[in-house]
């Protein structure tokens, strides 16, 4: 069940401590930093410190802004990433980017127009991680998703990308899918204490691929999400906090977590997870949080 790479090691980086962040591995074969940073809304100086801290793996969309609007999170990132590969500390190959297929690229013939946008955006030749953002392609063309994942694969067969996968799909839409040879490596899900996507984990496991947890301690859906009082319980025996118990829940589930944070000691805290273990019950007590089946 845990089969993520337990590897931690502190290493001295730039003259501050990054540290080495476990992987999950992928159905073909890539791994993939189990904790990412969620850049939407995100500010350019937390990009910087989310690297300086060691995040290696960065979740991010076409249209994804930064927070004060003002610019797209794929052009903040592409800086970023052009000047500490200019360092030569950290190379390409060192991190794991992932970016999203908005519903206007959903046509077979389009998907090679969205990814290279992205690419330009980014100032890279590829991305790690390429997912189709929602299953349902703007109106009024109706795509049907087994077109827009042959376009996936088309930008996968073109080297555009290391891996596809998808977000806010079910069961039903990723076995449609897969009929056409290639397995999503992820499923980019709503998932924390409160969704806790019990089924949707079965069947992953059960069909060779991973899901991701966006909104991890509650995004705006759930604003209040960490002061439940069984989160605050459990942080309290484990001297940590509500967020790192809701990140660690995952975590100890084998699901990749993208928490989005500009703060720079909430950057730390949801790096600093691998110190301690949630028990099984912990573990249950948070299944029992559910609201949504
Ligand atoms: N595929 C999809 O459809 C989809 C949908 C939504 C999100 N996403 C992805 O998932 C990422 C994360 O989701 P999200 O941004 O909705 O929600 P989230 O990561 O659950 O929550 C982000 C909020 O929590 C705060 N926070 C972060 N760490 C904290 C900590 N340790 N203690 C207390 N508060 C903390 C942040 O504050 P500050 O920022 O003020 O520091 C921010 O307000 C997004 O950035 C995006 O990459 C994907």
């Amino acid at each position: 069940m845990y089969n993520i790479f337990i590897t931690l090691i502190v290493c001295v980086f730039c003259g501050t401590q990054a540290t080495k962040i476990p992987d999950r591995l992928l159905n073909n074969g890539m791994k993939i930093p189990i904790v990412g940073l969620g850049a939407m809304d995100i500010t350019e100086q937390a990009v910087r410190d989310a690297i300086d801290l060691g995040y290696r793996h960065i979740d991010t969309s076409h249209n994804y802004h930064t927070s004060d609007k003002k610019n797209w999170s794929e052009i903040i990132i592409g800086k970023v990433l052009n000047d500490v590969f200019k360092t030569g500390k950290i190379r390409r190959q060192d991190m794991f980017i992932v970016s999203k297929l908005e519903a206007d690229y959903h046509q077979r013939q389009r998907v090679v127009v969205g990814i290279k946008e992205t690419l330009t955006n980014l100032g890279l030749d590829y991305l790690d991680m390429y997912l189709v953002h929602h299953p349902n392609s703007s109106a009024p063309v109706n795509i049907s998703i087994t077109e827009t994942w042959q376009g996936m694969i088309d930008v996968l067969q073109a080297n555009l990308t290391r891996s596809i996968g998808v977000s806010n799909f079910n069961e039903q839409q990723i076995d449609e899918i897969s009929k056409l040879g290639v397995i999503p490596v992820t499923n980019q899900v709503l998932c924390n204490p409160y969704v806790v996507q019990k089924p949707l984990l079965a069947y992953s496991d059960k069909h060779y691929t991973t899901l991701t947890a966006y909104s991890p301690i509650g995004g705006s859906r759930y604003p209040n999400l960490l002061k439940d009082p069984k989160l605050v319980e459990i942080a309290g025996k484990h001297k940590i906090t509500a967020a790192q118990v809701a990140l660690k829940f995952q975590v100890q589930r084998d699901v990749i977590v993208i928490p989005k944070a500009n703060t720079l000691k909430y950057l730390k805290e949801n790096l600093d997870l691998f110190s301690f273990s949630l028990t099984d019950q912990e573990i249950k007590d948070i299944e029992a949080l559910n609201k949504r089946n």
